[in-house]
């Protein structure tokens, strides 16, 4: 049995999904890509995210660290007013507060978080210092912004003006529902492998639109937004954070490649335990992971059509699309 063959047969499964070959082959393309052994490599959520893997390769193709390109790629769509689903331009929660999370691995295992912070445009950069000059690993709200500061962080208004036009549309129905691929972006999530084969990770939001003042999504929370094991790889996740945090699901995307799973079956892996668990959530909820092991390797899957990715790779930064587990 050729290669492509036997991991066609390895990837299919029942139940949710459609299990036929010829599904299978839709939407995932390119096996050899998947299978590509090259570094550096950085993979981000969503296909809007080139100029920030591009940033995070312009480290890397220097030979610099995959802790600074993750912290270079995620600062970008933080600082573009145009993306709502982070940093600056975030749409806000239901009281009008843009509040925000990130979290940050290194090759270490060390890691750092904030979360339901304010008036910072770059929470990234905020996580990493937790990371490098506290004891701690997560600061939240006051204390958080209180740091910041100290840190010489500038407090900003991050509320734009169609962020505020969306809130004030919203408002007229106050209805509370996640929607599925908004804008086809959301959350970003980055894992990059530099040329020393060190592996980081970031993660970078401002959650749920319309959110409750205080929730507090998967993205800072480290193993269920991202994490990154030296020894074996690295994941991250977009969507709905709810469900990402019920299952832990970087982690278990990590643990199942330290298993010996391909980076695209641990990411199927962990999206079907979403749907298994939570049956009744998955029809109007959006997860989509991506992964890339310790061999450069790479994996994405999503519960619903409509994922896509960034991948940085053999100096070409390419959207693709992901393969997902529901029909329709
Ligand atoms: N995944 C982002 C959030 O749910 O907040």
């Amino acid at each position: 049995m050729n290669t492509r063959r036997k991991f066609l047969q390895h990837t299919l499964w029942g139940g949710l999904a459609a299990g036929s070959a010829s599904f299978w082959e839709r939407i995932v393309p390119n096996i050899d890509l998947l299978n590509a052994d090259v570094l550096p490599v950085v993979i981000a959520t969503w296909g809007p995210n080139t100029k920030a893997t591009a940033a995070a390769w312009e480290v890397l193709s220097k030979g610099g660290r995959a802790l600074d390109a993750v912290e270079a790629g995620a600062r970008v769509p933080e600082a573009d007013p145009e993306d709502s689903s982070v940093g600056y331009g975030g749409l806000p929660d239901r009281d009008g507060n843009v509040t925000l999370d990130a979290c940050i691995m290194d090759e270490f295992g060390n890691a750092g978080s904030v979360n339901f912070l304010q008036h910072i445009m770059h929470p990234i950069s905020v996580a990493r210092r937790v990371m490098e000059k506290t004891p701690h690993v997560m600061l939240s709200g006051e204390g958080a912004l209180q740091f910041a500061l100290q840190e010489g962080f500038k407090k900003e208004n991050l509320l734009t003006d169609s962020a505020r036009q969306a809130w004030e549309a919203w408002k007229v129905k106050s209805e509370y529902k996640p929607v599925i691929n908004i804008e086809r972006h959301d959350t970003i999530g980055m894992v990059a492998l530099d040329k020393q084969r060190r592996i980081a990770g970031a993660c970078t939001t401002s959650g749920l639109a319309f959110k409750m003042h205080g929730r507090v999504g998967d993205s800072p929370i480290i193993g269920a937004g991202m994490f990154v094991d030296n020894e074996v790889g690295g994941a991250a996740a977009t969507g709905l954070g709810e469900l990402v945090l019920r299952t832990l699901g970087s982690f278990l995307v990590v643990e199942e490649m330290r298993r010996g799973a391909h980076p695209q079956k641990a990411v199927e892996t962990a999206v079907k335990r979403i749907a298994r668990k939570h049956a009744s959530l998955v029809k109007d909820a959006q997860v989509g992971f991506v992964a890339i092991d310790k061999k450069g390797r790479h994996g994405a899957f999503s519960i619903h059509k409509g994922f896509n990715y960034v991948l940085y790779q053999q100096g070409e930064n390419k959207v693709m699309e992901a393969g997902h587990l529901l029909r329709g």
